[in-house]
């Protein structure tokens, strides 16, 4: 997908965040990496991530793109970039609406490695949470993992491996779970 233009807004990062997502949308905020921070609502499905445009997180997104059938691809329901002027100079944050996923190291031990173990299976990932560049030495062998295999090499041309476990998060699905890959480069 191709990134909207930045639209002029009257509000700062922070001011989104605070005054608009949680004041206005009775969003809470829930957790945050290195460049963004995530809001989300009890019983809400999506979440809103904001952040600095100058992460390589956004190219992750070009290719992910809106609404992505791939089980380990985030579900991306809208992307908007904006531009504030500070006294300082212009800062530009995107917010994107996602589906809420639950973090990686959330799902009890025994079921997160029963689950492990299958994709494991599925996409040749071994210990993700310790091996440095886990992409690759990924031996897929779906037809989904295969097309994250491509996606991730192509995330790979823009910036460096950054697959820890914050960044690899389940979607229930059923009684069970499903890997996504929420943040791979840096
Ligand atoms: N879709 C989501 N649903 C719930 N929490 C999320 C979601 N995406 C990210 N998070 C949480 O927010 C943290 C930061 O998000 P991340 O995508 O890793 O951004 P960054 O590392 O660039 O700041 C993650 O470690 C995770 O705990
Ligand atoms: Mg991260």
């Amino acid at each position: 997908m191709r990134l909207p233009k930045p639209k002029k807004t009257t509000l700062s990062q922070s001011d989104y965040a605070y005054n608009y997502l949680t004041k206005k949308l009775k969003f809470q905020y829930l957790s945050s990496g290195a460049f963004a921070s995530v809001y989300g609502k009890k019983d809400h499905k999506r979440v809103f991530k904001i952040g600095h445009i100058d992460d390589n997180y956004l190219e992750y997104v070009k290719l992910v793109g809106l609404r992505n059938k791939n089980p380990h691809l985030p579900t991306i329901y809208s992307v908007k970039l904006f531009k504030y002027e500070h006294d300082w100079g212009t800062e530009t944050y995107y917010v994107i609406e996602m589906e809420r996923l639950l973090p990686f190291d959330k799902v009890g031990r025994r079921k997160g490695l029963k689950e492990h173990k299958r994709y494991q299976q599925q996409l040749g990932i071994v210990y993700i949470q310790d091996m440095e560049d886990p992409m690759r030495s990924m031996k897929p062998s779906t037809r989904h993992g295969k097309q994250l295999q491509k996606v991730l090499d192509k995330a790979l041309d823009e910036g460096s491996p950054d697959m820890h476990s914050g960044n690899i998060m389940w979607r229930k699905h059923g009684k069970s779970y499903q890997l996504v890959v929420t943040d791979p480069v840096a």
